[in-house]
């Protein structure tokens, strides 16, 4: 029954990433690591007197271990209220519209996202703030500093109390809360959506496979498209939460997702297939035999939200990332409302949704979300699609032919080239920044340059300006390359390039990608050399 104060030594490299901080399994055990990492966040919020705090995570290895020590120290910094999810388990958006349902000060959420679990995989921590949405640069920033002379953490002694079952504990002078995951985002999700038409869908026939990968979107997925929408039972797999994901690689693109792809092109395929993550906030979607750019998805969700009841309004904006292909920006333009360009990383749409300038927004990384929480959704973005399949009456297909038909088809694609030595991938970018100012005007493997920079953001909102967010080539037809480090990797470096060509012919629609973007491969291989900086001959992963 007493607060110790524990001594310890900053360790090194504590700074978050593009969303939260993320390290191996084996780091995060060492001790004192978890503790020295949320005492600087505690250090940095204000005194937490009243306060409500929620808390959950995807599942992963180690999850268990950490929300236990995160509620004594919760209780050591003198929090009221803390709401933690059964099992410590909450999805990302799940997280999100339970710190605004309840009015909590923030949440932290125990997550590695799309990276590996287990006992040699990731684990990962970030904080959100009462919106429900990533803390800005401003607080993660003051939390690396503060974790850097750091030299002490609180935590209660007594121990945490069970979080297997619904109930209320003491810790304490805090109340511990062990709540169900998944009933304050059913309720949102019904409210959002036309759950009769969705109904009537699966009663027609209509065939959907949800790959949860192992991952926390199982239970949220079985609850609402098998419990409540009436699919049938089977159209979840790999629905239950493992901690390792079942060794499967949690991140749903047509790599990690081959299973499912094969599914989609068997001549028996569903109508739709889908997947979520590790932390369930990414989508991906299929149509039967047809994949679908997540930029697309975002562009066709956008075109057709009056068709979704909590939609009928209309948008006021939409909001992508840099990378993310211009699908979003010409259907904006039709729609006569603004189409935003932020940085990588969700964070940056936080200020644009609280202020009521975007309703929806994505980013080529298989995230969609919008203003009913503050981070992507993924379980969200499917029952959008069955909502507009349901009211529409046209296939997933068809809703990405007519996109293109409409507006041209922003072809699209991401090379990832994984794991390099760190040194070599920030000698490559160094290379390339110090070139771009000489690059507009040139002719490049026949390509005119007409921009070329280092990307960066003034927030509308609160005027905060984030530089260095990607190298971005663009040509005289629009074209673009964009090179970036991932900031979410673990190992080494991750370089990200991104290829983007508008194509107006419809007639040319089926090139195959990477096909028609061969030129702009040939470029980016050009300006980077990417094969002299990292010796591999190609990607690890294109998407
Ligand atoms: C990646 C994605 C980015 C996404 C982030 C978190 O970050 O590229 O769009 O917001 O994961 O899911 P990166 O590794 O590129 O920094
Ligand atoms: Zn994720």
């Amino acid at each position: 029954m007493a607060i110790l104060t524990v001594a310890t030594q900053a360790f090194e490299g504590q700074r978050p990433g593009t969303s939260g901080l993320r390290k191996k399994v084996t780091v995060f055990q060492q001790p004192h690591y978890l503790e020295n990492f949320v005492q600087s966040l505690f250090d940095v919020l204000p005194d937490a007197a009243g306060l409500t705090l929620v808390l959950g995570g995807d599942g992963r290895y180690h999850n268990r271990a950490a929300v236990g020590t995160i509620l004594r120290m919760a209780a050591a910094k003198g929090y009221a209220r803390v709401i933690v999810g059964c099992r410590g388990i909450l999805s990302t958006p799940a997280a999100s519209a339970l710190i605004r349902h309840h009015a909590a000060s923030g949440g932290i959420i125990l997550s590695a996202s799309h990276n590996p679990g287990g006992p040699d995989g990731d684990f990962g921590i970030k904080y959100n703030l009462g919106n429900g949405g990533p803390a800005p640069e401003r607080i993660t920033d003051a939390v690396y500093a503060r974790s850097r002379d750091i030299d002490r953490y609180c935590i209660s002694d007594q121990p945490s109390p069970p979080v297997d079952q619904p109930g209320r504990f003491q810790l304490e002078q805090m109340t511990v809360e062990v709540c169900d995951p998944v009933a304050v985002y059913a309720d949102l999700m019904r409210q959002l959506f036309d759950f009769d038409a969705i109904r009537a869908l699966f009663r027609s026939g209509f065939r959907l496979r949800f790959d949860a990968m192992n991952a926390v979107g199982g239970p949220y997925a079985r609850a609402l498209l098998e419990g409540e929408l009436g699919a049938p039972a089977g159209t979840v797999v790999n629905g239950e939460p493992l901690e390792d994901f079942g060794g499967l690689h949690p991140d749903p693109n047509p790599v990690n997702a081959e299973d499912l792809i094969a599914h989609l092109f068997a001549d028996d395929a569903p109508d739709m297939g889908a997947a979520s993550d590790g932390d369930a906030d990414r989508n991906m979607v299929l149509g039967r035999a047809f994949v679908v750019s997540p930029s697309d998805s975002l562009a066709v969700l956008a075109a057709h939200a009056r068709l979704v009841p909590g939609y009928r309004q209309g948008l006021s904006g939409i909001a992508r990332s840099m990378p993310t292909s211009g699908a979003a920006d010409r259907v904006a333009r039709a729609l006569g409302i603004p189409c935003y360009e932020t940085p990588t990383g969700w964070k940056y749409f936080g200020n644009l949704l609280d202020a009521g300038r975007v309703t929806l927004c994505g980013e080529e990384s298989y995230g969609t979300g919008s203003v009913h929480v503050r981070e992507k959704d993924g379980l969200w973005a499917v029952l959008f699609w069955l909502n507009l399949v349901a009211a529409s009456g046209k296939t997933v297909e068809t809703l990405v032919r007519e996109l293109w038909r409409e507006h041209g088809r922003c072809v699209y694609s991401r090379h990832d080239y994984e794991a390099i030595p760190s040194a070599r991938a920030e000698q490559l970018m160094r290379e390339l920044r110090a070139a771009l100012p000489g690059l507009p005007g040139t002719t490049r493997c026949g390509l005119a340059i007409t921009l070329a920079d280092d990307f960066a953001y003034t927030d509308p909102v609160d005027g905060s300006v984030s530089t260095g967010q990607g190298l971005r080539v663009v040509l005289a037809d629009g074209s673009r390359v964009v090179f970036r480090l991932s900031g979410t990797g673990t190992e080494g470096a991750t370089l990200r390039v991104y290829l983007e060509r508008h194509e107006a012919d419809p007639a040319r629609h089926d090139v195959p990608v990477q096909q028609a973007l061969a030129p702009l491969i040939a470029l980016a291989e050009d300006l980077a050399r990417i094969r002299h900086h990292t010796g591999m001959d190609h990607a690890s992963v294109c998407t």
